[in-house]
């Protein structure tokens, strides 16, 4: 699967295009902000609100400023975290932080977030709350990530870390596509449960990949303790990467298992695949 043909790829990538060409270059901000925006990414938060909207009966031009809002506050999270993990490499090139230096970078964070915050605000208010929402989910998920190497941290803190840093910016994604479609409670919290369990499998899976060492598109040199180390201190290696892959399988089938209470459409059908893609098609061979 090549998502980059995908129109909801272009869109949001078009979008990103027309805001940093839009930018002022009487200072660095547009270099710092154009350099992580523009180098690379799958944008499956973004593309995973553009189809929720859309399986809701929604197109995806309602759908693109919120869409632009999830991707500029997902790149600024990375920026922090880079600067929190000693991340050196982000999406196979320097981090932000390393390449314009920690004051530059933090300040490219607050922009963007800054910049999400009034893409949002011309929103209904179930989006713009479950926006917020996010933002403080994920700060608070990361400070228990900070922690992770002291003092106790087993399988339960492990989720509920990832729970807060990571699915809840999925769970937001998929649920303010919902209610910007016009869908009702019931339909926004179904899809709301469809990327949170995603986003689970989705953590599992790339903490999988950096425990096995199979990715060189990112690099940092403070690693947090993950499901993987957690197992370990009672199995092997191999035991403890089965058991996370089934665990993270288990996730990828209930959030498909969502996906079947809606009528079969194209949407439905990419939401599917792209579910695969993230998990499932990441795993080592
Ligand atoms: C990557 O984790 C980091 C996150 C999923 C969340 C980071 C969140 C913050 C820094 C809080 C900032 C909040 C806002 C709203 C901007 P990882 O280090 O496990 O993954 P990696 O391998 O991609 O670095
Ligand atoms: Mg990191």
């Amino acid at each position: 699967m090549n998502i980059e043909e995908w129109e909801e790829y272009q869109h949001i990538n078009d979008a990103m295009n027309d805001m940093i060409n839009s930018m002022d270059d009487s200072s660095q901000m547009k270099s710092v902000v154009g350099h992580i925006c523009r180098s690379g990414g799958k944008r499956v938060r973004p593309i995973i609100l553009m189809l929720s909207s859309q399986i809701c009966g929604s197109n995806s031009e309602d759908a693109v400023n919120a869409a632009l809002a999830i991707e500029l506050i997902h790149s600024a999270s990375l920026i922090h975290d880079d600067i929190l993990d000693e991340g050196v490499i982000r999406r196979g090139v320097e981090s932000a932080h390393k390449k314009f230096g920690p004051a530059a970078a933090m300040l490219a964070g607050d922009y963007m977030i800054s910049k999400s915050i009034e893409l949002i605000s011309s929103y209904d208010a179930p989006v713009v709350r479950a926006f917020g929402r996010a933002g403080m989910a994920m700060a608070e998920g990361e400070t228990i990530d900070i922690k992770s190497t002291t003092g106790t941290f087993e399988d339960n803190n492990y989720f509920d870390c990832i729970d807060k840093k990571t699915a809840s910016l999925f769970a937001a994604s998929a649920t303010m596509g919902a209610y910007i479609a016009g869908a009702d409670e019931a339909t926004a919290e179904l899809l709301k449960d469809y990327g949170g369990k995603l986003g689970i499998a989705y953590q599992i899976v790339d903490d999988l990949l950096e425990y096995t060492e199979s990715t060189d598109d990112k690099r940092s040199c403070h690693e947090s303790i993950s499901l993987l180390q957690i197992y370990q201190k009672e199995m092997t290696q191999g035991q403890a990467v089965q058991k996370a892959t089934e665990i993270a399988m288990e996730y990828v089938k209930m959030a498909k298992e969502i996906l079947s209470n809606f009528e079969p459409s194209d949407a439905r059908n990419k939401l599917l695949e792209i579910t695969d893609y993230i998990t499932i098609e990441m795993l080592p061979k």
